[in-house]
């Protein structure tokens, strides 16, 4: 074992250090491109759909018709829970954070899973498929749960954007919200290394499992800094009473020093071409459902954001539109990071099936700055 110390960097926030090589998100933050394995971002938003942009993550490359007709198949008959589960859901309080619950119910699927622990890429991606097929009854269970609303069980003949909004409403939703929830769903699966996901690499890096490292995830998600903010997005947008009050509002923010949720990346320094596609779509969900008023606020926020901070690259992220998108649908607004966790467990499981192929355990240093040789004083002398 070499003695002599690598030259260690301090980079706070990692912001400029690369961890891994991964063939799954290609981002350009300069120029505002977003690829799912060499696939441009507005192709699968226009052209796919969530099932198969999982199986493009998954695979690393898109499946035959058969191949994805199979795909549907396996993930439908998974859609169902366990009467354990659909009775663990309506044991929990009904004003607990819809993110707690997801986390809490997830974590869950482990202890009914007796190969919760094998590490074999057969055994993750068989849990992965659990997990990216039950997380939507888990959601609009306990969502019809606090409500006092009957649980409504999965339509197996569904997609998984349908069928999320039909067990969370018990209607069949229109084709357009249909397409809408599965757009939404292909343009969050996955994001490079993000804290999320970077979180549950750190989880799988030890040789645990994969259930743990996803529950990591969406406990990493909740942030206000991360997927939290799409929740953020919409009280703001509610809290500006008319699109004349919005240049004040943002103002005032900034004199209070305070931060517009929808807003800044970590690696944009230009569009957000999620947020791109997003705001053609909300637009048009927003004209359709009343809530043009939520897309005009939305659009002036984005003008004063861009003189006042357009300079410094702070620009819209896929946040900002997905809360008008997510609301027209009658989505609640905590329910939105839950739903963002419901797409992104696709790219959760996809780093952690692609990382453990060449598994090395993350531990970072840390720059010690604390004191030396301290003497220690007996209780009796303090
Ligand atoms: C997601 O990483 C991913 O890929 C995440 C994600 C994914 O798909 O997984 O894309 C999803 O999490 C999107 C981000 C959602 N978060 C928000 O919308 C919260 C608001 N945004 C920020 O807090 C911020 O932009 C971050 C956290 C997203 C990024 O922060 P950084 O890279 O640490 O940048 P920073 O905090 O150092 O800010 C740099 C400057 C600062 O100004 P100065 O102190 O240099 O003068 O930009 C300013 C910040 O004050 N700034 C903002 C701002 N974001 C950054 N000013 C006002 N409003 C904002 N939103």
């Amino acid at each position: 074992m070499s003695t002599v110390m690598q030259e260690m960097h301090t980079d706070i926030g990692l912001v400029n250090t690369i961890v891994a090589r991964s063939s799954l998100s290609f981002i350009n933050g300069e120029k505002g491109i977003l690829e799912y394995v060499g696939y441009g971002i507005d192709d699968l938003a226009r052209q796919s759909t969530f099932e198969e942009t999982t199986y493009l993550l998954w695979n690393r490359r898109l499946p035959s018709r058969v191949e994805l007709a199979e795909f549907n198949t396996l993930i439908r008959s998974n859609y169902d829970l366990s009467e354990t589960l659909w009775d663990m859901i309506v044991s929990l309080p009904r004003d607990a954070s819809p993110m707690h619950a997801l986390r809490t119910l997830t974590s869950a699927l482990a202890l009914e899973d007796p190969a919760a622990d094998d590490p074999s890429i057969e055994a993750n991606t068989r849990k992965s498929i659990v997990m990216l097929a039950k997380m939507p009854a888990l959601i609009a269970g306990f969502d019809r749960h606090r409500k006092g609303l009957d649980l409504i069980r999965p339509n197996v003949e569904a997609t998984i954007a349908e069928n999320f909004l039909y067990m969370l409403t018990g209607k069949k939703p229109t084709e357009r919200m249909s397409r809408a929830m599965d757009i939404c769903l292909i343009l969050h699966a996955d994001h490079g290394f993000n804290a999320s996901t970077f979180a549950s690499l750190v989880t799988i890096s030890t040789l645990s499992d994969i259930y743990s490292a996803v529950t990591t995830a969406i406990g990493t998600l909740k942030g206000p800094l991360h997927g939290g903010a799409n929740q953020g997005v919409m009280y703001m947008l509610q809290e500006i009473e008319s699109i004349d009050a919005v240049e004040e509002y943002v103002l005032n923010k900034f004199a209070n020093k305070e931060r517009i949720m929808g807003f800044g990346h970590r690696v944009y320094k230009s569009n957000d071409p999620r947020a791109t596609y997003l705001k053609t779509f909300a637009e048009g969900i927003a004209q359709d459902t009343g809530n043009i008023d939520l897309f005009n606020k939305s659009q002036r926020i984005e003008e004063v954001m861009d003189r006042e901070v357009g300079s410094k690259g702070i620009y819209p992220n896929v946040d900002f539109y997905s809360a008008t998108t997510y609301f027209s649908l009658g989505i609640d607004l905590d329910l939105f990071t839950p739903l963002f966790a419901m797409s992104r467990v696709s790219g959760w499981t996809a780093h952690c099936m692609e990382y453990l192929a060449e598994n090395r355990l993350i531990r970072p240093r840390c720059d010690y700055v604390g004191p030396h040789e301290q003497e220690y004083v007996s209780i009796s002398q303090r």
